[in-house]
């Protein structure tokens, strides 16, 4: 690890303490502010900001402690991929997370702008995130899933949405799902459908509200078997973000 690593991953660990302690005092009033997408704010700013890579290499040294060097997440899914989401999507949840509209407690203290920057940090980091090629052996769901279920569901409830080929919709701030772990998938599903997630597009929230525990994981499954573009992918699950040593 290069030494400036070291330091910054010291400053953090630092703010982290303090963070928390300030974190659960702001949640209550920032729970009634959540909506899906507001705009404004950062995450308008950060779309319009002419990024650097350079900075936007470093700032994402930081997220590399828990998203890994090449942004491929974990299979067990604590981590997601971000490796292949549109940068839009990528802007929307960071600026989503910083305002205290999605609860990530494990990342918020290491996405606040005394520890990465202002709008044009965020700017920076997903524009040096969006080069990275995919995880090519992201998690899949169980061997158990029924696939042609699963299919069925994906094209009556998520397709208008999420895209045919799951593809999802920058424009529109829909994620990417093909490629994702599904471990990830599964944890965001059910709390998207159960409220949990404040962020979620409400529309989706009522589309999905009847699924069972089976019709999720049929469903998030067949979303795992929805083949990744070969140019997305890195080439091999061996592969190192070069700009790493
Ligand atoms: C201490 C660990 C940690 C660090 C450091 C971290 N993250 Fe995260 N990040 C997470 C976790 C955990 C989640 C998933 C939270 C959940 O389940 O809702 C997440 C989720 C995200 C998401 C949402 C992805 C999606 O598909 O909606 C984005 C975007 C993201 N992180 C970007 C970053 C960036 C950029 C950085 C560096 C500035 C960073 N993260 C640093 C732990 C971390
Ligand atoms: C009305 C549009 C809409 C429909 C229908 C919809 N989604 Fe979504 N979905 C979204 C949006 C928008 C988000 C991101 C929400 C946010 O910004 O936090 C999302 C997020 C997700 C996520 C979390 C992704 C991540 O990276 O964190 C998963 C998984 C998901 N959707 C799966 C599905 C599945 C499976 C279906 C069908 C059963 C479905 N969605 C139907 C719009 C939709």
């Amino acid at each position: 690890m290069k030494l400036k690593s070291v330091i910054s991953v010291f400053a953090f660990v630092t703010t982290f303490a303090a963070s928390t302690v300030a974190m659960s005092s702001q949640s209550d009033e920032h729970a009634k502010a959540a909506g899906w997408n507001k705009g404004g704010g950062e995450q308008d700013a950060a779309l319009h900001l002419k990024p650097d890579l350079e900075n936007g290499l470093d700032v994402f040294e930081v997220c590399s402690a828990c998203h890994l060097p090449e942004g491929w997440g974990t299979e067990e899914g604590t981590f997601p991929q971000l490796a292949g989401q549109h940068r839009r999507v990528l802007i929307k949840q960071l600026a989503d997370i910083r305002a205290l509209n999605r609860d990530n407690p494990t990342m918020y203290p290491f996405a606040l702008p005394e520890s990465i920057g202002d709008s044009q940090a965020i700017s920076d980091v997903t524009a040096y995130i969006e080069k990275l090629k995919m995880n090519p052996a992201a998690g899949k769901g169980p061997a158990s899933a029924d696939l042609v279920k699963g299919e069925k569901l994906f094209k009556d409830n998520c397709v208008k949405c999420h895209g045919e080929t799951a593809m999802g919709d920058a424009q529109k701030y829909y994620p990417r799902l093909n490629g994702q772990h599904y471990k990830y998938m599964k944890r965001q599903f059910t709390w998207i459908r159960d409220g949990k997630r404040r962020n979620a597009n409400p529309d989706m929230v009522e589309q999905i509200k009847n699924f069972s525990e089976e019709d999720e994981v049929n469903v998030l499954t067949y979303v795992t078997h929805i083949p990744v573009p070969k140019e997305d992918l890195a080439p091999s699950k061996d592969y190192r973000n070069p700009d790493f040593d």
